[in-house]
């Protein structure tokens, strides 16, 4: 980001006192722009851009195969060694600087597509004597050989997610990283959600979009009735209803947290929506303890323009294995999701520039009392983008080879090969689950 674009940047988020642990009532109208005396920045929050990050799901990280992303225009790979741990590693062979992409693994190590070196779990190059003449490339052959190492990132599994520390300085011995931002702060179990409870259904989603650009659409509370008005299944979110609500913030150390609650007190809360740096997203209903859904968003920076989506929809209904294979759920869900992600994928892509808001000047812009969210967001961003600098550890320029760049965007909406595989699942289900009582009916007559 250029100073300009800062300052610029800068412009639209407004100083205060960066108290703790507050909590504010605000009532809105849609009517009304928010004063700019009102704001406080959420500075507070001590999460920046750099941590830990949810990078994939457990089970899209097969055993045997080699998952390749980007954090912030860094080519990274994930795979499982031989005891099924994750590995996060740079996607750069150490002997001549190949990508991994192409290459294999064998019982757990990973093996270069270019020249075959094979490296341990720990990082290392076990079959040196396989790629060089030792006697060519010095006579203190052990140096040299030790130089030969994968650089990696601390990874760890939870909760069928594989998260990964970011911090843009890959190492080659995993315990000289310095961690000072626990991974229990991104844990959404740490919010008093008990997940063991919940099924969950999930996809993964690409989008040629500003990473910050998405986590506000989902901060937004005013777009899903106009955008996802015709597709979300609730009576109370529609086109020709847009809702404005009571709203109470509340900013603590770990997230910030709204809540909207009906204007007619009867009606009670709408939702809540919390945001957990640097990247989840939790939207759900009622007390965390007892909520019936809760939906896990994680936003990963893949590049300039470029960002993952993984959702997951926990829920405490339709629990049932069979019931559920017999209604398809799973499938309608995933066709359900694709279509919200399309409608976002609309707006988002004609939003996007870079990652900082580049296109916005101050006046053109006037945030409404449901934006205050965002605006909160905004504060906490411009914060952690003036401390951690993301997008400088691996600067691109118009000479910067643009293969990492694309080579990720694997899922729908930007491409919708899996969206039409799930289509043509639900149609040959239905006929199938149509054939078998008609055969059964032709037989018995
Ligand atoms: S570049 Fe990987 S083995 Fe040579
Ligand atoms: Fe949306």
């Amino acid at each position: 980001m250029s100073e300009e674009e800062l300052n610029r940047f800068n412009s639209l988020s407004l100083s205060g006192d960066g108290r703790n642990n507050e909590t504010e009532n605000i009532n809105n109208t849609n009517s009304s722009t928010l004063s700019q005396e009102s704001l406080q920045p959420s500075n507070q929050l001590e999460g920046g851009l750099l941590g830990w990050y949810a990078a994939c799901s457990s089970k899209s990280l097969r055993t045997g195969q080699i998952y390749n992303f980007s954090m912030y225009n860094e080519p990274l790979i994930l795979y499982r060694d031989k005891d099924d741990n994750p590995r996060c590693v740079k996607d750069l062979c150490p002997h001549r600087g190949a990508s991994f992409i192409g290459g294999d693994l064998e019982d757990g190590e990973l093996i270069c597509p270019y020249h075959g070196a094979r490296y341990s779990s720990k990082g290392e190059c076990t079959n040196i004597d396989r790629i060089t003449c030792s006697h060519i490339v010095d006579t203190n052959y052990k140096n040299y050989a030790k130089k030969i190492h994968l650089s990696q990132y601390p990874c760890k599994e939870k909760n069928g997610y594989i998260y990964i520390y970011y911090n843009g300085k890959s190492k080659t011995d995993l315990a000289e990283f310095e961690i000072n931002y626990s991974l229990e702060n991104t844990l959404v179990e740490s919010y008093g959600f008990n997940t063991p409870e919940y099924k969950y259904e999930e996809v993964t989603v690409d989008f040629k979009a500003d990473w910050a650009r998405i986590i506000e659409n989902h901060l937004d509370i005013l777009h899903i009735f106009w955008v996802h008005g015709e597709t979300i299944p609730d009576k109370d979110v529609s086109r020709n209803v847009i809702t404005s609500f009571n709203q109470k913030i509340k900013r603590e150390s770990r997230q910030i947290e709204s809540k909207y609650n009906h204007k007619e007190i009867d009606k009670g809360e709408f939702i809540t929506i919390k945001f957990i740096p640097p990247g989840r997203v939790v939207i759900y209903k009622g007390d965390e303890s007892t909520a019936r859904y809760v939906q896990v968003l994680d936003h990963i920076p893949l590049a300039e323009n470029r960002a993952r989506v993984i959702v997951r929809h926990y829920r405490k209904f339709l629990k049932n294995k069979i019931f559920t294979n017999l209604v398809m759920f799973k499938e309608l869900q995933h066709r359900l999701f694709y279509k919200v992600f399309s409608e976002d994928y609309m707006i988002l892509k004609t939003q996007s520039f870079n990652q900082q808001m580049g296109y916005i000047e101050k006046d053109n812009v006037k945030l409404l009392g449901e934006d205050k969210m965002v605006q909160y967001y905004w504060d906490w961003l411009n914060n952690a983008l003036k401390r951690d600098k993301p997008w400088q550890l691996n600067p691109t320029d118009s000479h910067t080879n643009k293969v990492h760049r694309d080579m990720p965007m694997l899922y729908p909406p930007e491409n919708s090969t899996l969206d039409r595989a799930n289509n043509r699942d639900i149609y040959l289900k239905l006929i199938l689950r149509l054939l078998v009582p008609i055969g059964i009916v032709l037989i018995i007559i």
